[in-house]
C-alpha cells in the first residue's frame, strides 16, 4: 500500500469540510447579528420604493461580522431584484486610490475589453465622466461598498473621499448608495465636515462578541462538518474565550478551531481537546508575529534586530540608548545607512503599536524615568524570523560591544526547523498547559 495513502484520505475527507471554517466561507446565518442585518436591509429597503437609500457606515472591532453580514445583507438585496439592482464591494485594501477605485467600478460596468478604462494614464474628470455615463446605461439603483474605507484616507488624505462619494449626488438615473466599512473609530474625526455628513447618514455600530455568543457562533458552524472526530466542549468554550478576550473576535475564534482540528488530525490524537486549542494558539500567534515581522521596512527590521540583540546580551540594559547602541552596530555591519537616534526613537514606539514590544516606565535614579523596552513573545523566535530576511540573514553581531556576540551558532542554526518546534512545543506544553 502506498504509505500516503492512510494519511491522504484522512487529511482530504476532514480539510474539505474544514473550508466551512474559513474566513472566505460566507454563512447564511449570523447568530447575535439580527439586530445589525435588520438594520441594513431597512436602510436599503428604500430601493422597494423607489428612493435612493441613505449613506451607511458600519463600524466596529476585527472579527465582529462586519464584511461577512454586508456581503450576505447586499447579496440578499441583489437576490431580490437582480435586474434593477447593482453592488460592488471594494476591498480598499487593494484599491486604495479615487483613482483606482472609480476604474475598477467602470470597468466592471462593461463587459467589453476594448471599454476597459487602463489602470494608468486617464485624468481624473475624464474617468469620472465615463462613470456616470456607463453608470446611467445600467441598472436603477447601484450599492458600493467601501470595505476598509478608512485605508483610502490613509493613502492619499482627508479629501480623497470626497471624489468618490459625490457619485451619489451626480448619478441621476443610476441611483448609487454607499456602505463604508472601518475597524477604526477614530476614523470619522479624520473626516472633514462635508464629507462626514455625506459617509455618515445612518452608521451601525457593531459591538463585539461576548464568549457566550462565540460559543454559539461556533457551534453553529461545527455543525456544518461531517467531522470523524468529536470538539470536546471545553475545547469549544475554550476557543470562545480566547477570541472573546481578543475584542470578541469571531475570526479569531473560528480560526483557533480550524487549526486545533486540523492539529488533531496531524497529531492522530483521538479528539479535539484543551491541548490541541493551546497548540492552535501557539502556533497562530507565531504566524501573525512572523507575518508582521516580514512586512516590516527594512530599518525597522534592523531595530528590531538591536532590540533582540540587546535583549540577549543583557535585559537589564532594554533602554533606547543601548538599543540604539546595537543598531548602529548592526548597520556597520550589514551596510545599511544609519537614522538619528530620534527616528530609531519613533520606530521603537511604532514597533510597540505592532505588539512587537512592551515597554513600561522604570525610574532610572538621576535620569528620571525611562522607557523599559522587552521584545513581545519569545524573542529566540524573533531573531528566527527576522533573520529569514536576505539582507539580515548575513548578520553575525561582529561589531556588537562586550561580551556580546550575538549567537548565531546557537539552537537556531545547530538544530533543524523540526527540532526546535519541537523545543519550543515542550517548553510552552510546560508554560501553558499546567
Ligand atoms: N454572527 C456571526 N455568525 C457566523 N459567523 C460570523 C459571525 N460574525 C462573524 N462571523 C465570521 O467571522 C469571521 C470574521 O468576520 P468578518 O465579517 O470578516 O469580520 P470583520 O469584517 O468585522 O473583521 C468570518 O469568517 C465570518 O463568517
Ligand atoms: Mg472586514
Amino acid at each position: 500500500m502506498n504509505p500516503f495513502e492512510k494519511y491522504s484520505a484522512e487529511m482530504t475527507n476532514n480539510m474539505l469540510d474544514l473550508t466551512v471554517l474559513e474566513g472566505s466561507y460566507l454563512p447564511e446565518i449570523f447568530p447575535h447579528r439580527e439586530r445589525e442585518i435588520d438594520l441594513m436591509a431597512k436602510t436599503l429597503s428604500s430601493v422597494f420604493h423607489n428612493s435612493r437609500p441613505s449613506n451607511l457606515l458600519i463600524y466596529g472591532k476585527t472579527g465582529t461580522g462586519k464584511t461577512s453580514t454586508t456581503t450576505y445583507v447586499t447579496k440578499m438585496l441583489k437576490e431580490k431584484d437582480p435586474e434593477g439592482i447593482e453592488i460592488f464591494h471594494v476591498n480598499c485594501q487593494v484599491y486604495d486610490s479615487p483613482y483606482s477605485i472609480l476604474v475598477e467600478i467602470s470597468n466592471a460596468l462593461t463587459q467589453i475589453d476594448e471599454d476597459k478604462i487602463p489602470g494608468l494614464g486617464w485624468p481624473m474628470d475624464r474617468i469620472y465622466s465615463e462613470l456616470l455615463k456607463r453608470m446611467n446605461r445600467s441598472r436603477r439603483f447601484m450599492v458600493v461598498v467601501l470595505d476598509e474605507i478608512d485605508k483610502i484616507i490613509k493613502k492619499n488624505g482627508p479629501d480623497a473621499l470626497y471624489v468618490i462619494l459625490k457619485l451619489s449626488d451626480d448619478s441621476t438615473v443610476t441611483r448609487t448608495s454607499f456602505i463604508g466599512i472601518t475597524n477604526d473609530t477614530g476614523f470619522l474625526e479624520s473626516l472633514d465636515a462635508r464629507v462626514r455628513s455625506r459617509l455618515n447618514q445612518e452608521s451601525i455600530m457593531f459591538p463585539p462578541y461576548n464568549a457566550s455568543e462565540l460559543r454559539d457562533i461556533l457551534t453553529l458552524r461545527i455543525s456544518n462538518i461531517a467531522m470523524s472526530k468529536p470538539i470536546d466542549d471545553s475545547a469549544l468554550n475554550l476557543c470562545a474565550a480566547i477570541g472573546a478576550q481578543e475584542h470578541g473576535d469571531a475570526r479569531k475564534a473560528l480560526e483557533l478551531m480550524r487549526i486545533a482540528i486540523e492539529v488533531s488530525i496531524r497529531d492522530g490524537t483521538k479528539k479535539v481537546t484543551d491541548k490541541e486549542v493551546y497548540r492552535a494558539r501557539d502556533k497562530f500567534e507565531m504566524d501573525v508575529m512572523r507575518e508582521a515581522i516580514a512586512t516590516l521596512p527594512p530599518q525597522s527590521k534592523m531595530v528590531l534586530l538591536s532590540a533582540v540583540v540587546t535583549q540577549e546580551m543583557d535585559s537589564s540594559m532594554m533602554f533606547t540608548g543601548e538599543i540604539f547602541e546595537n543598531y548602529k552596530s548592526i548597520c556597520r555591519e550589514l551596510g545599511f545607512a544609519q537614522l538619528s537616534s530620534r527616528r530609531v526613537s519613533d520606530i521603537l514606539t511604532e514597533l510597540e503599536d505592532f505588539g512587537l514590544l512592551t515597554t513600561s516606565k522604570k525610574s532610572q535614579g538621576r535620569y528620571g524615568r525611562t522607557r523599559f523596552i522587552r521584545v513581545a513573545g519569545n524573542y529566540f523566535d524573533v531573531k528566527r524570523y527576522l533573520v529569514e530576511d536576505k539582507d539580515l540573514e548575513k548578520f553575525r553581531g561582529t561589531f556588537l560591544g562586550k561580551q556580546a556576540r550575538i549567537d548565531t551558532t546557537g539552537p537556531s542554526d545547530s538544530l533543524p526547523y523540526e527540532k526546535i518546534d519541537e523545543k519550543i512545543r515542550d517548553i510552552w506544553d510546560a508554560t501553558t498547559l499546567e
